[in-house]
C-alpha cells in the first residue's frame, strides 16, 4: 500500500501470544518500558500492538469503547504514554461481526471505528478474519471487505499502518498489495518447530478451539506455505508469516535463530510477542542481531527466494528432515544466502554459484563466478574468507571485481 508506511517491514511487539485476553494497561506499559530500556526501540522495534480483547463493545452512538477494567485511563491516554516513550501504538479488530475472541467486530462499522482509533492516536491496525459472514471464498469478496477498512483508515487523514490478518485466505499476496501494508500468509504460528503434532490449518475437533492460540501451524508449516509468494512483497506491502516465537520457550536457541533468519530473508515483519519483562540473554541476542535485522530492513526490500529444498536422512517420529537454500539480492549489490538445516544432525551444506545467483545462472554460467568475495557470517559477526569456506564451500576466490556475499548461519535444527 502506497501510504508511506512500512517501507521496510514493520517492527514491534504484540500482546497476543504471551497475554491473549489478559492484556491491560500495566502489561502494555511494562512491555513498552522494556522495549525502550533493553534497546529494542533504538533498533527499530517501534509498534506496540494491542491484540484482541481490549474492547467492551459499542456505546449508544455505535463507537467502540475500551474495557474499563483493563484500561482504566482509556486508550487515548495509553497512546499518549506510548508516544511519549518514542513508540507507536497499534490496535486490533476483525473484518467480521465479532473478533475471534467474540468482542465487537468492525464489519459495517468501518468508518466509525477508523475515526475513533484515529481520535485516540492509533498508528497501526491489525485486522483479523473471524466472523466474516461468509464474505470470503473469492479474492474479490475478501478484497472488498478489507478494502472498506483501508478506505476508512485513509479518510481519517492519520497515517495508520494497515496489517491484514486473513490467514492466507483467497490469496492476499494477490489482492492485498494495493490496499494493505502486510497480510498474513497462513494460520497462527504455534510455538513449535516440527511439522507434526500441530493442526495446520486448524481443524476444530474435540478439545481444540481454533479461535484460541496454540493449535495452529509450526515454523516449518508456515515457512513451506510462504515460500511461493516472495515476489509479491514490495516496499510498503509484505508477506506476514505471523509473529516471532523467539523467547516464547518452544524453540531451542538454534531453532530460534533459524526462525529469525528466515523471517528476515523473507521480509516478514519482525513482530515480537515474548514476555518483555522476562527477556533472557539468548532471546535478547537473537532479536537484537543487528546484522540479521539489517537484512530484514534492507532498503531494496526484496524477499529471498527458495532455491532448493531436499528431504534428508533422518527420520524420527516426526517424519523427514529437510534442507533448504534461500538466496536473494540486497541493496548495494550484495547477495544473501541462507542455508537451513532442518535435519537432525550437523551437516556441511553446499551450493553452487549458479544456485545462489539464480538470476544470472540461468544459462549455466554465473557471471559473478570469477569475482572476489567478502563473506559476512551474520551470526558469527565476522567477515572472512575462512568463514566462507565453512559456509559456502569453494566460493571465496577470484579477482575480476568485488562483491559482498552475505550468509546466515546458525540454522541448525537440534532434536532433543
Ligand atoms: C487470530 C489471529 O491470527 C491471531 O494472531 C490473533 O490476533 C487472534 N486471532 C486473536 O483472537
Amino acid at each position: 500500500l502506497d501510504n508511506g508506511l512500512a517501507i521496510t517491514p514493520q517492527m514491534g511487539w504484540d500482546t497476543w501470544n504471551s497475554f491473549a485476553c489478559s492484556l491491560n494497561e500495566t502489561v502494555i506499559l511494562d512491555a513498552a518500558k522494556k522495549i525502550v530500556s533493553l534497546g529494542f526501540r533504538d533498533l527499530g522495534y517501534e509498534y506496540v500492538v494491542l491484540d484482541d480483547c481490549w474492547s467492551a463493545g459499542r456505546n449508544s452512538s455505535g463507537y467502540l469503547v475500551p474495557n474499563k477494567e483493563k484500561f482504566p485511563n482509556g486508550i487515548s491516554d495509553l497512546a499518549d504514554k506510548i508516544h511519549a516513550s518514542g513508540l507507536k501504538i497499534g490496535i486490533y479488530s476483525s473484518a467480521g461481526t465479532m473478533t475471534c475472541a467474540r468482542y465487537a467486530g468492525s464489519l459495517g462499522y468501518e468508518e466509525k471505528d477508523a475515526a475513533v482509533w484515529a481520535s485516540w492516536g492509533i498508528d497501526y491496525l491489525k485486522y483479523d478474519n473471524c466472523y466474516n459472514q461468509g464474505e470470503e471464498g473469492t479474492p474479490k469478496l475478501s478484497f472488498d471487505r478489507y478494502n472498506k477498512m483501508g478506505k476508512a483508515l485513509n479518510v481519517t487523514g492519520r497515517p495508520i499502518l494497515y496489517s491484514l490478518c486473513n490467514w492466507g485466505v483467497d490469496g492476499p499476496w494477490n489482492f492485498a498489495p494495493t490496499i494493505a501494508n502486510s497480510w498474513r500468509t497462513s494460520g497462527d504460528l504455534s510455538n513449535v518447530w516440527d511439522r507434526e503434532d500441530v493442526n495446520c490449518p486448524c481443524q476444530e475437533k474435540e478439545g481444540i478451539d481454533c479461535k484460541l492460540p496454540g493449535y495452529h501451524c509450526s515454523v516449518m508449516n508456515v515457512l513451506n506455505k510462504a515460500v511461493y509468494y516472495p515476489s509479491k512483497a514490495i516496499p510498503g506491502a509484505w508477506n506476514d508469516l505471523d509473529m516471532l516465537q523467539v523467547g516464547n520457550g518452544g524453540l531451542t536457541d538454534e531453532e530460534a535463530k533459524a526462525h529469525f533468519s528466515l523471517r528476515a530473508a523473507l521480509k516478514s515483519p519482525p513482530l515480537m510477542t515474548n514476555v518483555m519483562t522476562k527477556t533472557d540473554a539468548p532471546t535478547l541476542s537473537i532479536l537484537q542481531n543487528t546484522a540479521v535485522l539489517a537484512v530484514s530492513q534492507d532498503p531494496l526490500g526484496s524477499s529471498a527466494n527458495r532455491i532448493w529444498r531436499y528431504y534428508v536422512d533422518d527420520v524420527d517420529s516426526n517424519g523427514k528432515g529437510e534442507i533448504q537454500l534461500f538466496s536473494g539480492p540486497l541493496s548495494g549489490g550484495d547477495q544473501l544466502a541462507l542455508f537451513l538445516n532442518a535435519g537432525s544432525e550437523d551437516r556441511n551444506m553446499n551450493a553452487s554459484l549458479v544456485d545462489i545467483f539464480w538470476e544470472d545462472g540461468a544459462d549455466g554460467t554465473a557471471q559473478q563466478i570469477g569475482y572476489s568475495w567478502d563473506i559476512h557470517d551474520l551470526w558469527a559477526n565476522r567477515m572472512s574468507n575462512e568463514t566462507a569456506n565453512a559456509i559456502i564451500n569453494g566460493m571465496a576466490s577470484g579477482s575480476n571485481g568485488t562483491m559482498n556475499m552475505t550468509a546466515m548461519g546458525g540454522a541448525r535444527k537440534v532434536y532433543s
